[in-house]
């Protein structure tokens, strides 16, 4: 897909999964934004900047830590998934985070502007991922640190046949490279390819449970990345689509829910001092 279409399809299509994604994805995503902000080690008074923000976990548990003299920017491509962020920040109370529409791809922010920079299960999505990381890189002041979770490895993901399911009933390919950092080392490999050093990756299952067919169709087709998709679908081809999807997963059904498995990939990486980066 070409790259402006597909950041189109990914702002426009988050914008339709905030509500569904919030419900049913967020409580079993969660601890993916705990790994990261425990990997980061934030101090109070640090600047940080969570990319793909979402409805904002990693940013409020950010902007907990670092406290009044530190600040919290959440950024996401999707307005609605901003504007559904910087409303709960409203409602807390909340002083030090600031929320803007922003492509990971190209921040708008100064160099060397961040302490440390967070970005949970956001760099599937992005056209140009690599990208991505290089801008994380520019952001961070020397000695700053970046965390990041994605997806694992399709064969580790027991939902992985949305896509397949989705892409039948479509004209392209919805995220045709969801998996690809999710592969061993590819991660480190990105980061150090961006300048990264001290990389630390670690991988860790951690299935997803859902409470029963409701909640797994919820999230996995109107609250993540083939929303947009989906919401096309004729009543009948829905019907097809949750059918199929039902029986890709029926080996994860127990009782009335499902618990299908999931693999995570976790990456701390610090961008180099000056004399590191000059080889002094
Ligand atoms: C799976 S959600 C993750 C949200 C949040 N970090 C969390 O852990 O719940 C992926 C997010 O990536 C955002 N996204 C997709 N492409 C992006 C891009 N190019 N730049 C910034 N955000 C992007 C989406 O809008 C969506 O909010």
């Amino acid at each position: 897909m070409e790259p402006k279409l597909h950041r189109r399809v990914q702002r426009y299509g988050w914008d339709m999964a905030v509500q569904d994604y919030d419900q049913y994805f967020v409580p079993l995503l969660r601890h993916c934004s705990e790994r990261c902000l425990a990997l980061l080690d934030l101090q109070p008074g640090e600047r940080v900047l969570d990319v793909a923000t979402g409805t904002g976990i990693a940013a409020f548990l950010a902007a907990e830590i670092v406290g009044p003299e530190g600040a919290v920017v959440a950024t996401d491509i999707s307005q609605r998934m901003v504007d559904a962020t910087r409303a709960e920040a409203e409602r807390r109370g909340i002083v030090n985070m600031q929320c803007e529409r922003e492509d990971a791809e190209e921040l708008s922010h100064a160099d060397a502007s961040f302490a440390a920079v967070s970005c949970v299960l956001g760099l599937m999505y992005p056209a140009d991922p690599q990208r991505a990381i290089a801008q994380m890189q520019r952001v961070l002041r020397p000695g700053g640190r970046a965390a990041v979770a994605v997806w694992g490895r399709r064969d580790r993901c027991g939902w992985a046949s949305i896509f397949p399911i989705v892409d039948s009933r479509v004209e392209s390919d919805v995220c045709p490279l969801f998996f690809q950092l999710g592969a061993p080392g590819a991660l480190s490999y990105a980061f150090q390819k961006a300048g990264f050093v001290d990389l630390h990756e670690e991988r860790v299952d951690r299935p997803l449970c859902f409470a029963g067919e409701r909640d797994v169709l919820a999230a996995v087709f109107a609250g993540g990345p083939v929303a947009l998709a989906y919401s096309k679908f004729s009543p009948e081809t829905r019907e097809a689509a949750h059918r199929e999807f039902l029986e890709s997963i029926s080996e994860y059904r127990r009782g009335d829910g499902y618990e299908v498995p999931g693999e995570f990939v976790f990456m701390l990486a610090r961008k180099p001092v000056l004399s590191e980066a000059e080889g002094l």
